[in-house]
């Protein structure tokens, strides 16, 4: 059966790259594989006293029933001041509570950073993979995905005008594939 892949965009902005560079990836994905971007943008703020008051916002209920429904996780994000946008640590924090109902724990992951600088939002990419160590989420160790240059990929549709940037993005979502357990 296709394994189902929630998709999280660490940035809000309507026109951003790294949601341009999402939906490229599930354009590229294998069909078997199943894959939904699930939005992380009208969460509040994680705060343990909403949560120990028994009122936690519908929105982080809704979040982590949608997260546990999946198999796997890919994960596209800017790079803010050289680590990942609190949009997306927030989403993170939400799935990871109640303490020892992690919605996270032991699914595997991949990560995808995109930035228009040079560096392919390179910081942001290993901030990202610091936290999914302590959530006991292994993320695809190779191909790495620095996406720099961002600007000059996408035409007006948001589609990839870059070649060797669609191969490139082809094979790791191949690569995912057979990370998140689809050797068919
Ligand atoms: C608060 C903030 C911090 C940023 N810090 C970085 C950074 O550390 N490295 C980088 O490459 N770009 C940085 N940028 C520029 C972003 O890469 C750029 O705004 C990009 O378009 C954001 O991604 P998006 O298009 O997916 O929204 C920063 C932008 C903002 C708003």
């Amino acid at each position: 059966m296709a394994k189902k892949i929630a998709v999280f965009v660490g940035s809000l902005r309507k026109e951003a790259y790294s949601r341009k560079m999402a939906k490229a990836l599930i354009a590229l994905a294998p069909a078997s594989l199943s894959l939904e971007i699930i939005e992380i943008g009208d969460m509040p703020f994680f705060n343990q006293d909403l949560e120990d008051s028994g009122n936690s916002p519908k929105s982080w209920t809704l979040f982590r029933e949608q997260v546990k429904k999946c198999d796997a996780f890919l994960f596209v994000t800017p790079e803010y001041n050289r680590g990942m946008p609190a949009a997306l640590k927030n989403a993170i924090d939400v799935g990871s509570r109640p303490h020892g109902q992690s919605v996270w724990e032991g699914k595997r992951a991949g990560v995808v950073s995109v930035s228009p600088g040079n560096l392919g939002g390179f910081g942001a990419n290993h901030n990202f993979r610091q936290t999914m160590v302590f959530l006991n989420v292994p993320v695809m160790q190779q191909p790495e995905a620095y996406i720099g240059g961002a600007k000059n990929l996408f035409d007006a549709n948001g589609a990839l005008v870059n070649e060797s940037t669609s191969e490139f993005l082809k094979k790791f979502m191949a690569a995912f594939a057979v990370w998140v357990g689809d050797r068919a």
